[in-house]
């Protein structure tokens, strides 16, 4: 869908600029105003209910790497990814590509800054189809502007917990789990597991606990500790054990880095008991 207003409007909290507004910012009486207005204003409101809508943890955490237009557009490229993950930002790029094949259908659990959105709609290519869902309402617009070459491939406003009705071959959960609480980990896995048709897989990299010896083992522990809090349920707990029913799949994990980080692929092969 095409969207009226641009990422500057997106991205703030008020109606956009070409709305009528009084001189106290409020709308003004909207039955005198266009049609075109009135889906723009649609559009906002529909924008304001999805600011509402983040997570506690993600506004009082990571507020200054995705509320923030500002640093948001500086930190969306992949020099910024390749120095979080230590260089790895290539290798963990095609470890998930390698997992998708071409006419699939695949949910993207969250916006990534950098080039793994395209490369994914790329890989995905014009038989298949792919959805990114993000929580937040910038990085979505982020999104969009990357998708834009893409006609197979669209982003909207969602949460990891409710990825909605649709059904996907791949599932793809890239370095979102250890942002998210231990509390909503179990929440996320489950919600994005009962999205996957009989045959399907989840794929997940993220963080992993790495051996007592790992040169920087200390340096993210301590890096964890200030700035991700709930990245080291990773280092507690398999990411299958976050899932409710992890019978149902059958499980692999490959690690990279000396054990840093992780891939985990859980192959659906029964149907969902809720579908019974
Ligand atoms: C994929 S994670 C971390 C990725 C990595 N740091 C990067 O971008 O290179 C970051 C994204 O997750 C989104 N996010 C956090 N919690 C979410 C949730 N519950 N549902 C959907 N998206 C979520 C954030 O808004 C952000 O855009």
């Amino acid at each position: 869908m095409n969207r009226p207003f641009q990422l500057e409007a997106e991205t703030s909290l008020g109606p956009p600029s070409n709305i009528p507004t009084q001189s106290n910012g409020l709308v003004r009486d909207i039955s005198k105003t266009s049609s075109h207005t009135k889906a723009l204003l649609y559009e906002w409101s529909e924008h304001e209910r999805s600011e509402r809508a983040i997570p506690s943890y993600l506004r009082e955490v990571y507020s200054w790497a995705y509320l923030n237009p500002c640093n948001a557009r500086l930190l969306d490229c992949e020099a910024v990814v390749a120095t979080l993950l230590w260089g790895n930002n290539s290798r963990l790029r095609r470890a998930l590509l390698a997992e998708i094949g071409a006419g699939e259908r695949v949910l993207q659990a969250a916006h990534v800054y950098g080039r793994l959105i395209p490369d994914v709609a790329r890989v995905v290519g014009l038989a298949g189809h792919l959805d990114v869902i993000d929580v937040v309402p910038l990085q979505v617009a982020l999104c969009r502007l990357k998708l834009r070459p893409f006609s197979n491939a669209r982003a909207r406003v969602g949460d990891a917990t409710q990825p909605g009705d649709p059904i996907y071959d791949t599932v793809s959960c890239f370095f979102l789990l250890h942002e998210i609480p231990d509390e909503l980990k179990r929440a996320v896995v489950d919600a994005l597991l009962s999205r996957l048709a009989p045959g399907g897989k989840a794929v997940f990299i993220d963080y992993h606990k790495p051996h007592w010896s790992h040169p920087l083992k200390g340096i993210t522990s301590l890096v964890f500790d200030s700035l991700e809090p709930f990245a080291k349920g990773l280092w507690q707990k398999e990411i299958s054990q976050f899932a409710s029913g992890s019978g149902e799949f059958v499980w692999n994990k490959e690690t990279y880095f000396a054990g840093l980080f992780q891939k985990v692929v859980a192959r659906r092969t029964a149907e969902p008991s809720s579908w019974k």
